[in-house]
């Protein structure tokens, strides 16, 4: 695009889309949502950890009781990080003059200052809360939203087994939600290398694609042929839910919610729930050894392997395809230059979603309540017809 007015003007408004620091207005729309922002399995009693989620550092802690907690990444007394300090019942207290805070935020002890002075000091501090696996954080200002549009039904059920998992990769999040409403990469991306599952259930062929506006977010649906119909349901901001094939080619194909937080406006956590149907004892056990295995490796850990030897890893579902998705995402930039993009028609998801997000920003901006997602109803299918035999 030029430099017309009216292109500027784009250019801003997609600028708006990669940004997520407190006070910008994707920021702002962010933080009216549920995110999670770790592992439960990462964090046990007692433990601390530093993180950073939507451009603020924090520090997040278990307490004694085994309730996480989320609060500032500093002590207010002179800085030091809070995460080096100590956790104490549901309290944590600094490393460097003991300063102590509860799970608000809220300092109650200055042993060196005297009575009156820690009632006065208070940093952040996040509601949290545990779901399949994963702790979320509402960083919004005011009463957090009800915990219902992260839910899945479909996680809900009996007879799953539920494992979490987290990687951070070095590039804006909003390309990494675009991904999301992106069904033609299938049908390249997922063959590079070598092909994996993904890639044989999806073949080549060049699905049409429709999507449609719904409660919770987009659905999308992709057909490819009579023998293959891909429906994946996408939460409002960030979340994806899809069904992907299994451990082995006999295995049942597995429901997963997968959520891109912003870390910053140059790093992604891609952090989510793979709800794996039990399949009886032995062939539970080697999924959980398949996970133990390979559930830890991310992609970014092997970008020069990836990117310079075009050298894929081995084990094609938790591996391979995250490999693939992140080649081709991480080959946009750190924060993809939408200004010199050239959209074809195959790109209406993405077309749809960016016109959510600026419909939402101007409600926002206007001071005019904003959509109120919630989850869909029922349990969603999302059917996939023929193409995991
Ligand atoms: S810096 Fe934390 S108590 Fe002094
Ligand atoms: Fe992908």
């Amino acid at each position: 695009m030029g430099s017309s007015p009216h292109a500027q003007a784009h250019n801003e408004k997609l600028a708006l889309l990669s940004q997520c620091h407190s006070g910008s207005p994707m920021g702002e729309l962010l933080r009216l949502f549920w995110h999670p922002i770790a592992t439960s399995a990462s964090l046990s009693v007692g433990q601390t950890q530093a993180i950073r989620v939507l451009g603020e550092d924090l520090t997040l802690y278990r307490g004694d009781s085994g309730l996480p907690y989320l609060v500032g990444g500093r002590c207010a007394h002179r800085l030091t990080q809070l995460h080096t300090g100590w956790v104490q019942g549901e309290n944590i207290r600094c490393i460097y003059h003991g300063w102590r805070y509860d799970g608000a935020g809220q300092c109650n002890e200055a042993p060196a200052e005297g009575p009156g002075v820690a009632e006065k000091v208070r940093i952040a501090g996040y509601p949290v809360r545990e779901y399949c696996g994963l702790i979320f954080a509402y960083m919004g200002k005011g009463e957090a939203p009800e915990f219902d549009l992260p839910r899945k039904f479909a996680f809900e059920q009996p007879g799953l087994i539920i494992l979490a998992r987290r990687q951070i990769w070095p590039c804006n999040w909003f390309q990494m939600v675009e991904n999301s409403l992106d069904a033609v990469h299938v049908s390249f991306v997922h063959l590079a290398g070598k092909v994996g599952p993904f890639g044989e259930a999806v073949t080549a062929n060049i699905p049409s694609l429709e999507y449609c506006e719904t409660d919770a977010g987009i659905r999308q649906i992709a057909t490819r042929g009579k023998s293959s119909v891909r429906v994946s349901d996408w939460s409002f901001p960030n979340n994806n839910h899809i069904v992907t094939p299994g451990r082995a080619k006999d295995s049942p194909w597995v429901h997963r919610g997968v959520w891109n937080v912003p870390v910053d406006d140059t790093h992604t956590m891609k952090i989510g729930v793979y709800a794996i149907p039990s399949e009886g004892a032995e062939k539970d056990k080697a999924t959980l050894d398949h996970f133990a295995k390979y559930g830890d490796y991310n992609p970014a850990d092997y970008h020069d392997e990836l990117f310079n030897e075009k050298k894929w890893p081995e084990d094609p579902s938790l591996q391979l395809t995250p490999a693939q998705d992140y080649v081709a995402m991480m080959g946009q930039g750190a924060i993809a230059d939408r200004a010199h993009e050239r959209l074809g028609k195959s790109d209406a998801g993405i077309v749809l979603l960016r016109r959510l997000f600026w419909r939402e920003i101007e409600r926002l901006k206007a001071n005019e309540a904003t959509k109120g997602w919630r989850r869909l109803e029922e349990v969603t299918d999302l059917p996939v017809q023929g193409a995991a035999e």
